[in-house]
């Protein structure tokens, strides 16, 4: 039986990696932007009742990376769309910048996402077929108070998005997303949120479907992104070990409840729910040597 220390040695190579968590940061000393209490979700399908999301409380701070790690039904997806304002919750309270969130017209809602964006899972869903992504990119443009601006001006700016995550406009300009690869949009989705600017950003498992490779570049223009403009980063995954790589503070989550939540390194190091316990013992041991006599 391996004590925790031991355990967490497996996943702490994090010095080998370039990104990585201001570990001595005190975000709780910083605004707050996103807060809940007892949020809930109940849905109810035929005779079954399922408790998605059950009373979790939670506070953002400004500029704070935060990691939501569960395994799958643990009700990521479900939280995320309260957060998102996408779905209602069934009790509880969600505060913004430190007042009860209101969002009860459509007006209120589309002031509330120019403060909050997402970027998901499935990039190939995130875009309307038939638009261009000259499109796509001047709507943020458009969003963001720059539909006066000039031709020029836009123009630089859509060169400015993509070059930040490493794309070139010209050879994107005329094209529709479907003729992109999966890591070019994820990347297009990147230059979205460097235009838009928002002050929290939701990122739900946004490398899941990219190699290793380009995942490690996406997360770090999500980290960058973070240092030049101060938002929230809130990152959905069933990844502990990358949840310490890159975050702030933990919230680990298990039948819809928080179990653990705190400093990356509180919650990692030293983790309390036994639950937590499993998920560490779970990531590969890349330093030991394999075992293959067990392989069947
Ligand atoms: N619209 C819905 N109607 C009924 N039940 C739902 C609905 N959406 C989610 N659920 C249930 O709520 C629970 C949490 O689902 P959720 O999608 O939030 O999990 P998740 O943590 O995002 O999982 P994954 O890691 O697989 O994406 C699951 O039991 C799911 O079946
Ligand atoms: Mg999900």
């Amino acid at each position: 039986m391996k004590t925790d220390e031991e355990r967490v040695e497996t996943v702490d190579n994090r010095e080998s990696v370039t990104f990585g968590a201001d570990r001595n940061k005190d975000f709780s000393k910083e605004p707050l932007c996103l807060s809940g209490r007892d949020v809930t979700r109940i849905f109810h399908t035929g005779k079954t009742t399922t408790v998605a999301v059950d009373h979790v409380n939670f506070d953002f701070h400004k500029g704070e990376l935060i990691s939501i790690v569960g395994e799958s039904g643990s009700g990521k997806t479900t939280l995320s769309k309260m957060l998102l304002g996408l779905l209602e919750p069934s009790g509880g309270e969600i505060s913004y910048m430190g007042k009860p969130r209101d969002i009860s017209s459509g007006a209120k809602k589309r002031e509330y996402w120019k403060g909050i964006q997402a970027i998901f899972q499935d990039p190939f869903s995130s875009y309307n077929v038939f638009h261009k992504i000259d499109d796509v990119l001047l709507d943020c443009i458009n969003m963001t108070g720059g539909k006066g601006l000039s031709k020029e001006e836009k123009f630089n700016k859509m060169t400015e998005a993509c070059s930040f995550v490493n794309l070139k406009f010209a050879e994107l300009t005329n094209k529709y997303p479907f003729e992109l690869s999966g890591g070019q949009m994820q990347r297009l989705m990147i230059a979205r949120i460097f235009l838009l600017k928002p002050s929290i950003l939701l990122a739900d498992e946004p490398t899941s479907m990219i190699d290793a490779c380009s995942r490690a570049t996406i997360l770090d223009m999500l980290l960058k992104l973070r240092d030049e403009t101060g938002m929230t980063v809130i990152f959905i995954t069933h990844d502990i070990g990358l949840a310490y790589y890159i975050s702030d503070s933990i919230y680990i989550m298990e039948h819809g409840k928080f179990v653990e939540s705190g400093p990356a390194n509180e919650c990692i190091l030293h983790p309390k729910a036994a639950y937590t316990k499993r998920l560490i013992s779970d990531v590969p041991k890349i330093h030991e040597p394999w075992d293959l006599s067990t392989v069947g």
